[in-house]
Protein backbone atom coordinates (compact mmCIF):
# COMPACT_ATOMS: atom_id res chain seq x y z
CA UNK A 1 0.00 0.00 0.00
CA UNK A 2 1.05 3.18 -1.05
CA UNK A 3 0.31 6.04 1.27
CA UNK A 4 0.57 9.43 0.13
CA UNK A 5 1.73 12.30 2.96
CA UNK A 6 2.07 15.92 3.21
CA UNK A 7 5.62 15.89 5.05
CA UNK A 8 7.32 19.24 5.36
CA UNK A 9 5.69 23.10 4.80
CA UNK A 10 7.50 26.48 4.61
CA UNK A 11 6.53 29.88 4.04
CA UNK A 12 8.77 33.21 3.03
CA UNK A 13 6.87 36.38 4.51
CA UNK A 14 7.98 39.62 3.23
CA UNK A 15 10.13 41.99 5.17
CA UNK A 16 7.35 44.97 5.15
CA UNK A 17 4.73 44.68 7.56
CA UNK A 18 1.90 47.81 7.18
CA UNK A 19 -0.65 48.29 9.56
CA UNK A 20 -4.52 49.47 8.88
CA UNK A 21 -3.80 52.44 10.36
CA UNK A 22 -0.42 53.45 8.02
CA UNK A 23 -2.50 52.40 4.90
CA UNK A 24 -5.58 54.05 5.81
CA UNK A 25 -2.91 57.19 6.20
CA UNK A 26 -1.82 56.63 2.81
CA UNK A 27 -5.37 56.07 1.34
CA UNK A 28 -6.81 58.92 2.82
CA UNK A 29 -4.14 61.47 1.58
CA UNK A 30 -4.34 60.05 -2.26
CA UNK A 31 -8.42 60.39 -1.73
CA UNK A 32 -8.13 64.16 -0.37
CA UNK A 33 -5.44 64.61 -3.58
CA UNK A 34 -8.07 63.25 -5.92
CA UNK A 35 -10.64 65.38 -4.88
CA UNK A 36 -8.73 68.71 -4.73
CA UNK A 37 -7.09 67.45 -8.39
CA UNK A 38 -10.35 67.45 -9.25
CA UNK A 39 -13.00 69.83 -7.63
CA UNK A 40 -14.13 71.49 -10.00
CA UNK A 41 -15.61 68.33 -11.78
CA UNK A 42 -16.69 67.08 -8.47
CA UNK A 43 -18.47 70.50 -7.93
CA UNK A 44 -20.12 70.09 -11.47
CA UNK A 45 -21.62 66.67 -10.87
CA UNK A 46 -19.43 64.91 -13.69
CA UNK A 47 -17.36 63.18 -11.29
CA UNK A 48 -17.94 61.62 -7.66
CA UNK A 49 -15.46 62.59 -5.07
CA UNK A 50 -14.18 59.65 -3.08
CA UNK A 51 -14.83 58.96 0.41
CA UNK A 52 -12.16 58.10 3.24
CA UNK A 53 -11.31 54.33 4.48
CA UNK A 54 -11.30 53.69 8.02
CA UNK A 55 -9.47 51.38 10.36
CA UNK A 56 -12.35 50.48 12.17
CA UNK A 57 -14.38 49.45 9.61
CA UNK A 58 -11.47 47.06 8.13
CA UNK A 59 -11.51 44.91 11.84
CA UNK A 60 -15.11 45.14 11.43
CA UNK A 61 -15.52 43.94 8.01
CA UNK A 62 -12.87 41.57 7.64
CA UNK A 63 -10.68 40.94 10.93
CA UNK A 64 -7.42 42.04 9.17
CA UNK A 65 -5.46 44.18 11.49
CA UNK A 66 -2.21 44.20 9.15
CA UNK A 67 -0.26 42.65 6.12
CA UNK A 68 3.17 41.84 4.47
CA UNK A 69 3.81 43.24 1.44
CA UNK A 70 7.48 43.04 -0.69
CA UNK A 71 8.21 47.29 -0.43
CA UNK A 72 6.11 49.65 1.59
CA UNK A 73 7.57 52.96 0.83
CA UNK A 74 6.10 53.11 -2.43
CA UNK A 75 2.81 51.64 -1.27
CA UNK A 76 2.05 54.62 0.83
CA UNK A 77 3.31 57.06 -1.46
CA UNK A 78 -0.02 58.59 -2.21
CA UNK A 79 1.57 59.76 -5.46
CA UNK A 80 1.98 55.78 -6.10
CA UNK A 81 -0.38 53.56 -4.36
CA UNK A 82 1.40 50.08 -5.33
CA UNK A 83 4.93 48.33 -4.15
CA UNK A 84 7.86 48.78 -6.22
CA UNK A 85 9.70 46.40 -7.78
CA UNK A 86 12.79 46.41 -9.70
CA UNK A 87 12.53 44.42 -12.85
CA UNK A 88 15.07 42.00 -13.39
CA UNK A 89 16.41 40.84 -16.94
CA UNK A 90 16.04 37.17 -18.16
CA UNK A 91 19.17 36.10 -16.94
CA UNK A 92 18.51 36.61 -13.17
CA UNK A 93 16.12 34.77 -10.73
CA UNK A 94 12.58 35.79 -11.06
CA UNK A 95 11.08 37.38 -8.13
CA UNK A 96 8.63 34.44 -7.55
CA UNK A 97 10.74 31.94 -8.33
CA UNK A 98 13.32 33.50 -5.89
CA UNK A 99 10.68 33.21 -2.98
CA UNK A 100 9.46 30.38 -4.15
CA UNK A 101 12.83 28.91 -3.33
CA UNK A 102 13.16 30.33 0.21
CA UNK A 103 9.88 28.66 1.06
CA UNK A 104 11.08 25.03 -1.37
CA UNK A 105 14.43 24.63 1.07
CA UNK A 106 12.30 25.72 4.20
CA UNK A 107 9.59 22.84 3.12
CA UNK A 108 12.31 20.24 2.71
CA UNK A 109 14.27 20.82 5.53
CA UNK A 110 10.92 20.17 7.54
CA UNK A 111 10.51 17.32 5.37
CA UNK A 112 14.32 15.64 6.16
CA UNK A 113 14.55 16.02 2.08
CA UNK A 114 16.96 17.29 0.01
CA UNK A 115 16.44 18.75 -3.89
CA UNK A 116 17.80 16.04 -5.21
CA UNK A 117 15.17 13.60 -3.42
CA UNK A 118 12.16 15.53 -5.20
CA UNK A 119 11.18 14.79 -9.01
CA UNK A 120 8.02 17.16 -9.40
CA UNK A 121 7.74 20.83 -8.95
CA UNK A 122 4.26 22.49 -9.13
CA UNK A 123 3.76 26.28 -8.75
CA UNK A 124 0.15 27.22 -8.05
CA UNK A 125 -0.90 30.67 -7.21
CA UNK A 126 -4.03 32.51 -8.08
CA UNK A 127 -1.41 34.78 -10.25
CA UNK A 128 1.31 33.80 -12.28
CA UNK A 129 4.30 36.22 -12.86
CA UNK A 130 4.50 35.39 -16.72
CA UNK A 131 2.58 32.43 -18.81
CA UNK A 132 6.40 30.94 -19.85
CA UNK A 133 8.54 29.04 -19.46
CA UNK A 134 6.70 28.13 -16.17
CA UNK A 135 8.13 29.62 -12.54
CA UNK A 136 8.11 25.58 -11.88
CA UNK A 137 10.40 24.85 -14.09
CA UNK A 138 12.98 27.88 -13.13
CA UNK A 139 12.48 26.39 -9.72
CA UNK A 140 13.30 23.20 -10.60
CA UNK A 141 16.28 23.96 -12.27
CA UNK A 142 17.71 26.42 -9.69
CA UNK A 143 17.56 23.63 -6.76
CA UNK A 144 18.75 21.23 -9.15
CA UNK A 145 15.41 18.76 -9.58
CA UNK A 146 15.31 16.15 -11.82
CA UNK A 147 12.07 14.86 -13.39
CA UNK A 148 9.12 17.85 -14.68
CA UNK A 149 7.72 20.87 -13.44
CA UNK A 150 4.46 23.09 -14.13
CA UNK A 151 2.65 25.95 -13.30
CA UNK A 152 -1.15 26.45 -12.89
CA UNK A 153 -3.71 28.64 -11.51
CA UNK A 154 -7.13 28.12 -9.61
CA UNK A 155 -7.74 31.34 -8.16
CA UNK A 156 -7.97 31.30 -4.35
CA UNK A 157 -7.81 27.42 -4.19
CA UNK A 158 -4.85 27.39 -6.24
CA UNK A 159 -2.25 25.49 -3.54
CA UNK A 160 -5.01 23.25 -2.53
CA UNK A 161 -5.30 22.25 -6.42
CA UNK A 162 -1.72 21.70 -6.73
CA UNK A 163 -1.55 19.58 -3.74
CA UNK A 164 -4.49 17.01 -4.85
CA UNK A 165 -2.61 17.25 -8.48
CA UNK A 166 0.47 16.13 -6.38
CA UNK A 167 -1.62 13.84 -4.61
CA UNK A 168 -3.04 11.82 -8.54
CA UNK A 169 0.50 12.52 -9.89
CA UNK A 170 1.60 10.69 -7.45
CA UNK A 171 -0.80 7.97 -7.03
CA UNK A 172 -0.93 7.55 -10.99
CA UNK A 173 2.96 6.66 -10.62
CA UNK A 174 4.26 9.51 -12.30
CA UNK A 175 6.10 11.10 -9.19
CA UNK A 176 7.33 9.87 -5.93
CA UNK A 177 8.27 13.56 -4.05
CA UNK A 178 6.78 16.86 -5.40
CA UNK A 179 6.91 20.39 -4.41
CA UNK A 180 3.78 22.24 -4.54
CA UNK A 181 4.99 25.92 -4.45
CA UNK A 182 2.60 29.12 -4.43
CA UNK A 183 4.26 32.29 -4.86
CA UNK A 184 0.89 34.94 -3.48
CA UNK A 185 2.38 38.79 -4.45
CA UNK A 186 -1.17 39.67 -4.48
CA UNK A 187 0.30 43.13 -4.09
CA UNK A 188 0.54 42.67 -8.26
CA UNK A 189 -3.28 42.34 -8.72
CA UNK A 190 -4.48 44.84 -5.98
CA UNK A 191 -5.54 48.08 -6.52
CA UNK A 192 -4.45 50.27 -3.50
CA UNK A 193 -7.10 52.65 -4.79
CA UNK A 194 -10.03 51.15 -4.04
CA UNK A 195 -11.36 51.91 -0.94
CA UNK A 196 -13.96 48.97 -1.15
CA UNK A 197 -10.48 46.51 -1.43
CA UNK A 198 -7.42 48.45 -0.74
CA UNK A 199 -7.07 46.50 2.78
CA UNK A 200 -7.77 43.08 1.65
CA UNK A 201 -4.58 41.51 0.63
CA UNK A 202 -0.84 40.57 1.55
CA UNK A 203 2.35 38.61 -0.10
CA UNK A 204 3.69 35.77 0.88
CA UNK A 205 5.20 32.53 -0.76
CA UNK A 206 3.68 28.78 0.75
CA UNK A 207 5.61 25.36 -0.34
CA UNK A 208 4.61 22.11 0.44
CA UNK A 209 5.79 18.83 0.12
CA UNK A 210 3.75 15.55 -0.98
CA UNK A 211 5.15 12.14 -1.08
CA UNK A 212 4.76 8.90 -0.99
CA UNK A 213 5.79 6.54 1.72
CA UNK A 214 7.43 9.34 3.66
CA UNK A 215 10.31 8.59 6.39
CA UNK A 216 9.50 12.45 8.12
CA UNK A 217 9.01 12.13 11.72
CA UNK A 218 6.34 14.81 11.13
CA UNK A 219 4.02 13.99 8.53
CA UNK A 220 0.03 14.09 7.64
CA UNK A 221 -1.55 11.20 5.19
CA UNK A 222 -3.94 12.54 2.78
CA UNK A 223 -6.88 10.67 3.21
CA UNK A 224 -9.00 12.37 0.31
CA UNK A 225 -9.25 15.44 -1.77
CA UNK A 226 -12.42 17.06 -2.38
CA UNK A 227 -13.14 19.64 -5.43
CA UNK A 228 -15.71 22.11 -6.83
CA UNK A 229 -16.01 24.57 -9.11
CA UNK A 230 -19.08 26.24 -9.92
CA UNK A 231 -18.87 29.43 -12.55
CA UNK A 232 -18.94 33.32 -11.52
CA UNK A 233 -18.25 37.00 -12.15
CA UNK A 234 -18.00 38.01 -8.50
CA UNK A 235 -14.73 37.76 -8.19
CA UNK A 236 -12.40 38.68 -11.44
CA UNK A 237 -9.52 39.71 -12.83
CA UNK A 238 -9.18 40.77 -16.46
CA UNK A 239 -5.79 40.83 -17.00
CA UNK A 240 -4.47 38.38 -19.69
CA UNK A 241 -2.80 38.27 -23.23
CA UNK A 242 -5.35 39.03 -25.10
CA UNK A 243 -5.72 42.35 -23.81
CA UNK A 244 -3.01 43.60 -26.20
CA UNK A 245 -5.20 43.08 -29.30
CA UNK A 246 -8.43 43.74 -27.80
CA UNK A 247 -10.49 46.92 -29.68
CA UNK A 248 -10.19 48.25 -25.81
CA UNK A 249 -8.27 50.76 -24.15
CA UNK A 250 -8.00 49.37 -20.29
CA UNK A 251 -7.49 51.25 -17.10
CA UNK A 252 -5.40 50.30 -14.92
CA UNK A 253 -8.00 49.47 -12.44
CA UNK A 254 -9.39 47.61 -15.18
CA UNK A 255 -7.03 45.07 -14.83
CA UNK A 256 -6.99 44.51 -11.58
CA UNK A 257 -8.60 42.44 -8.87
CA UNK A 258 -12.09 43.27 -8.89
CA UNK A 259 -14.97 41.30 -6.28
CA UNK A 260 -18.53 41.78 -5.13
CA UNK A 261 -17.70 40.96 -2.01
CA UNK A 262 -21.38 40.79 -0.56
CA UNK A 263 -22.45 38.43 -3.07
CA UNK A 264 -18.92 36.14 -2.54
CA UNK A 265 -19.80 36.10 1.03
CA UNK A 266 -23.39 34.81 0.60
CA UNK A 267 -22.73 32.47 -2.45
CA UNK A 268 -19.96 30.36 -1.66
CA UNK A 269 -20.53 30.26 2.85
CA UNK A 270 -23.56 27.37 2.01
CA UNK A 271 -21.09 25.83 -0.53
CA UNK A 272 -17.89 25.28 1.35
CA UNK A 273 -19.79 24.11 4.91
CA UNK A 274 -21.83 21.61 2.26
CA UNK A 275 -19.28 20.12 0.41
CA UNK A 276 -16.98 19.60 3.74
CA UNK A 277 -19.92 17.63 5.36
CA UNK A 278 -20.23 15.85 1.73
CA UNK A 279 -16.68 15.01 2.06
CA UNK A 280 -17.10 13.86 6.04
CA UNK A 281 -20.12 11.60 5.43
CA UNK A 282 -18.47 9.49 2.58
CA UNK A 283 -15.95 8.35 5.39
CA UNK A 284 -18.74 8.46 8.09
CA UNK A 285 -17.01 10.81 10.37
CA UNK A 286 -18.61 13.79 12.11
CA UNK A 287 -17.39 17.33 12.14
CA UNK A 288 -16.19 16.61 15.44
CA UNK A 289 -13.94 14.20 14.22
CA UNK A 290 -12.22 16.86 12.90
CA UNK A 291 -9.60 18.27 15.47
CA UNK A 292 -8.95 21.18 13.59
CA UNK A 293 -9.85 22.96 10.47
CA UNK A 294 -7.39 25.18 8.39
CA UNK A 295 -9.96 27.18 6.38
CA UNK A 296 -9.27 29.60 3.60
CA UNK A 297 -8.13 33.14 4.77
CA UNK A 298 -10.08 36.23 3.77
CA UNK A 299 -12.54 36.79 5.80
CA UNK A 300 -13.31 36.26 9.72
CA UNK A 301 -16.71 36.52 9.65
CA UNK A 302 -16.61 33.87 6.58
CA UNK A 303 -14.25 31.35 8.86
CA UNK A 304 -17.05 31.70 11.45
CA UNK A 305 -19.94 30.84 9.42
CA UNK A 306 -18.41 27.69 8.21
CA UNK A 307 -17.00 26.38 11.47
CA UNK A 308 -20.44 27.61 13.29
CA UNK A 309 -22.31 25.20 10.78
CA UNK A 310 -19.60 22.39 11.61
CA UNK A 311 -18.89 22.91 14.82
CA UNK A 312 -21.81 24.72 16.57
CA UNK A 313 -20.90 28.05 18.94
CA UNK A 314 -18.95 26.01 21.26
CA UNK A 315 -15.70 24.88 20.61
CA UNK A 316 -11.58 26.28 21.06
CA UNK A 317 -10.46 28.92 18.85
CA UNK A 318 -7.07 26.47 17.79
CA UNK A 319 -9.27 24.14 16.11
CA UNK A 320 -9.79 26.71 13.42
CA UNK A 321 -6.50 28.84 13.72
CA UNK A 322 -6.73 32.32 12.08
CA UNK A 323 -4.25 34.03 10.49
CA UNK A 324 -5.76 36.57 8.45
CA UNK A 325 -5.48 39.28 11.45
CA UNK A 326 -1.62 39.44 10.86
CA UNK A 327 -1.45 38.40 6.98
CA UNK A 328 -4.51 39.47 5.53
CA UNK A 329 -6.00 37.42 2.59
CA UNK A 330 -3.22 36.01 1.00
CA UNK A 331 -5.14 34.32 -1.48
CA UNK A 332 -4.60 30.56 -2.19
CA UNK A 333 -1.91 30.29 0.84
CA UNK A 334 -3.80 31.37 3.48
CA UNK A 335 -4.87 27.95 5.08
CA UNK A 336 -1.57 27.02 4.10
CA UNK A 337 -0.26 29.15 6.60
CA UNK A 338 -2.57 28.19 9.43
CA UNK A 339 -1.55 24.97 8.30
CA UNK A 340 2.06 25.18 8.96
CA UNK A 341 1.96 27.94 11.84
CA UNK A 342 -1.04 25.98 13.86
CA UNK A 343 -0.81 22.86 13.61
CA UNK A 344 -1.49 20.56 17.19
CA UNK A 345 -2.91 17.12 16.08
CA UNK A 346 -1.43 14.28 17.87
CA UNK A 347 -0.82 10.78 15.58
CA UNK A 348 -4.18 9.32 14.56
CA UNK A 349 -6.18 12.97 14.73
CA UNK A 350 -6.99 14.08 11.87
CA UNK A 351 -7.62 17.34 10.25
CA UNK A 352 -9.13 19.47 7.08
CA UNK A 353 -7.40 22.12 4.62
CA UNK A 354 -10.17 23.68 2.85
CA UNK A 355 -9.66 26.71 0.45
CA UNK A 356 -12.28 28.82 -1.00
CA UNK A 357 -12.88 31.41 -3.49
CA UNK A 358 -12.38 32.59 -7.36
CA UNK A 359 -13.74 30.69 -9.91
CA UNK A 360 -15.69 29.92 -7.60
CA UNK A 361 -13.22 27.33 -6.66
CA UNK A 362 -13.00 25.09 -3.25
CA UNK A 363 -10.54 22.14 -2.69
CA UNK A 364 -10.85 19.98 0.92
CA UNK A 365 -8.16 18.28 2.01
CA UNK A 366 -8.65 15.14 4.30
CA UNK A 367 -5.64 14.47 6.38
CA UNK A 368 -4.30 11.92 9.39
CA UNK A 369 -1.32 12.61 11.59
CA UNK A 370 0.77 9.62 11.79
C1 LIG B 1 -14.82 42.80 1.10
C2 LIG B 1 -15.57 42.74 2.43
C3 LIG B 1 -14.57 42.79 3.57
C4 LIG B 1 -16.46 43.99 2.52
O1 LIG B 1 -17.26 43.89 3.67
P1 LIG B 1 -18.84 44.17 3.58
O2 LIG B 1 -19.37 44.11 4.95
O3 LIG B 1 -19.42 43.24 2.57
O4 LIG B 1 -18.86 45.67 3.10
P2 LIG B 1 -19.68 46.36 1.90
O5 LIG B 1 -18.82 46.36 0.69
O6 LIG B 1 -21.05 45.79 1.79
O7 LIG B 1 -19.79 47.83 2.48
C5 LIG B 1 -20.50 48.14 3.68
C6 LIG B 1 -20.40 49.63 3.96
O8 LIG B 1 -19.04 49.95 4.31
C7 LIG B 1 -18.56 50.99 3.44
N1 LIG B 1 -17.13 50.76 3.17
C8 LIG B 1 -16.59 50.01 2.17
N2 LIG B 1 -15.25 50.08 2.24
C9 LIG B 1 -14.94 50.88 3.29
C10 LIG B 1 -13.73 51.31 3.85
N3 LIG B 1 -12.54 50.93 3.34
N4 LIG B 1 -13.75 52.14 4.93
C11 LIG B 1 -14.94 52.52 5.45
N5 LIG B 1 -16.14 52.14 4.97
C12 LIG B 1 -16.13 51.32 3.89
C13 LIG B 1 -19.40 50.88 2.18
O9 LIG B 1 -19.44 52.12 1.52
C14 LIG B 1 -20.76 50.47 2.75
O10 LIG B 1 -21.38 51.64 3.24
P3 LIG B 1 -22.99 51.81 3.17
O11 LIG B 1 -23.54 50.70 4.03
O12 LIG B 1 -23.21 53.17 3.74
O13 LIG B 1 -23.36 51.67 1.73
C15 LIG B 1 -16.43 41.47 2.55
O14 LIG B 1 -17.55 41.56 1.71
C16 LIG B 1 -15.69 40.20 2.20
O15 LIG B 1 -14.61 39.92 2.71
N6 LIG B 1 -16.29 39.35 1.37
C17 LIG B 1 -15.73 38.08 0.98
C18 LIG B 1 -14.70 38.34 -0.04
C19 LIG B 1 -13.85 37.16 -0.36
O16 LIG B 1 -13.68 36.24 0.39
N7 LIG B 1 -13.29 37.16 -1.51
C20 LIG B 1 -12.41 36.16 -1.90
C21 LIG B 1 -11.26 36.84 -2.45
S1 LIG B 1 -9.91 35.77 -2.48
Amino acid sequence: MNDIYISGTGIWTPPHKVSNDELVESFNKYVDLYNSDHAESIKEGSLEALVHSSSEFIVKASGIKQRYVIEKESLLDPMHMKPYIKARNDEELSFTAEVGVIAAKQALNNADLDPSDIDAVIVSAANLQRAYPAVAIEIQNELGIEGFAYDMMVGCSASTFGISNAYCDIKAGKSSKVLVISPEITSGHNNFKNRDGHFIFGDICTAVVIEKNSQSKNKFKILDTKLKTSFSNNIRNNYGYMNAIEDKEYSESELLFVQNGRKVFKEVMPFVSSLILDQLNAYSLSPDEIEQYWLHQANINMNSYVIKKLLGDDFPPERAPIILDEYANTSSAGSIIAFHKFNHLTPGQKGIICSFGAGYSICSILLEKE
